[in-house]
């Protein structure tokens, strides 16, 4: 029975759901796919490092507070440290997202392909920022680098293009790829203070680390560039993007549109434009005819426009930790199959 070592970069909201997760499904990983696995580091930002090559107790590191105090071995000096010492068939990038860089993360990512780990991300930045370098360094060393949760948490996204739509050429799409400002919208359009739907965001856990990543269109922003960058062949920054957020949208905005039946909306649109993409982040009101108008609370939802399916859309409803948690689950055994690894 193959046994595969697990490395955990960040360790917050996605990292725990993971750990949660995995717990849940490791009887059908080992039934389906004949697959144990043992995490053997942690690192955090504030809350300490952990190596332990036989494997920690997954119930323990749900629990405590200061990683280090798990610690048999002396402590890594860095997560850079951890990353090259800790033995891993895995690491799994769950750090902050840095729009501007996508920093420290490519540095994690790079150090874990080069010792032939594969990598399984949820953070974005690295997607914009090194998508070209570190696909290459993956293939260079006969690993995946993958991230299915950078964009809309666990729903497919980048692997619909993979295997069920081969030869589509993408023009362009339109979504709501934030759930956060999609739900604040919602709480102001019911009522809500600005600060009060923000505070509700925060409380079930579908801000950024800062939330305004979220109210400034950079998660957005950095979606979208994701997007364009792995999907339509065209590198992409999200400082590239077109952005606005939703600070200017005030009760009396939300009251007019709501009189005239429609609804305002942070939406993404990206066109291919010759060889080129324009892509835009901006607040918009949406009539009902829009698939738009009915994407609501912390929905989120993208419509490709292809050549030969002009519109398809997928929604994702209800997304959070659990659902990232499980677009981390399905990399893993994607990274896996792809390897021949699973029977
Ligand atoms: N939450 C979601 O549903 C969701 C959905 C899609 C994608 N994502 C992405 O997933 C990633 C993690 O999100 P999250 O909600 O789990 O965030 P989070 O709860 O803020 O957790 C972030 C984790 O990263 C650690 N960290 C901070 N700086 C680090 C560094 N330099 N090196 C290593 N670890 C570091 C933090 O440690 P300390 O707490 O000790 O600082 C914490 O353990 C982000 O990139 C986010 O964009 C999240």
């Amino acid at each position: 029975m193959p046994e595969i070592s697990l490395i955990l970069v960040g360790f917050g909201n996605v990292g725990k759901a993971f750990v949660r997760l995995l717990q849940r499904k490791s009887d059908l990983l080992r039934d389906r796919y004949d697959l144990t696995y043992r995490i053997t580091g942690i690192a955090t930002g504030r809350h300490g490092m952990v190596m332990d090559p036989d494997g920690l107790d997954p119930q323990k590191i749900l629990e405590v507070e200061d990683f280090s105090t798990l610690s048999r071995l002396p402590q890594p000096s860095s997560v850079i440290d951890l990353i090259q010492r800790c033995p891993g068939d895995f690491m799994f990038e769950n750090s902050p997202v840095n729009h501007e860089t996508g920093q420290p993360a490519i540095d994690h990512i790079r150090t874990a392909l080069q010792r032939k780990m594969h990598v399984v991300t949820a953070n974005k930045g690295p997607v914009v920022h090194g998508y070209h370098e570190l696909i290459a360094l993956a293939a260079e060393n006969g690993r995946s680098f993958l991230f299915e949760s950078a964009v809309m948490d666990g729903a497919p996204i980048f692997s619909v293009f993979r295997e069920p739509l081969p030869l589509t050429e993408l023009h362009g799409f339109t979504g709501i790829l934030n759930s956060c400002t999609n739900f604040i919208l919602g709480m102001m359009d019911e009522g809500k203070s600005f600060e009060e739907a923000v505070s509700l965001a925060q409380s079930i856990g579908i801000t950024e680390t800062d939330p305004s990543e979220d109210i400034d269109g950079w998660d957005a922003a950095v979606k979208a560039a994701a997007l364009v960058t792995v999907l339509m062949g065209v590198p992409m920054k999200p400082q590239q993007v077109d952005r606005t957020g939703i600070r200017s949208i005030t009760p009396i905005m939300l009251a007019e549109a709501r009189a005239a039946g429609e609804r305002w909306k942070l939406v993404c649109t990206a066109v291919r434009e010759g060889d080129d993409v324009h892509a835009r982040v901006v607040p918009q009101r949406v009539r009902p005819d829009s698939p738009l108008f009915a994407i609501n609370g912390t929905n989120s939802y993208v419509q490709f426009h292809t050549d030969v399916l002009p519109g398809l859309g997928i929604i994702e409803s209800d997304p959070g930790p659990e659902t990232t948690a499980y677009g981390l689950l399905a990399d893993m055994i994607n990274a896996l199959r792809a390897k021949g690894m699973l029977k």
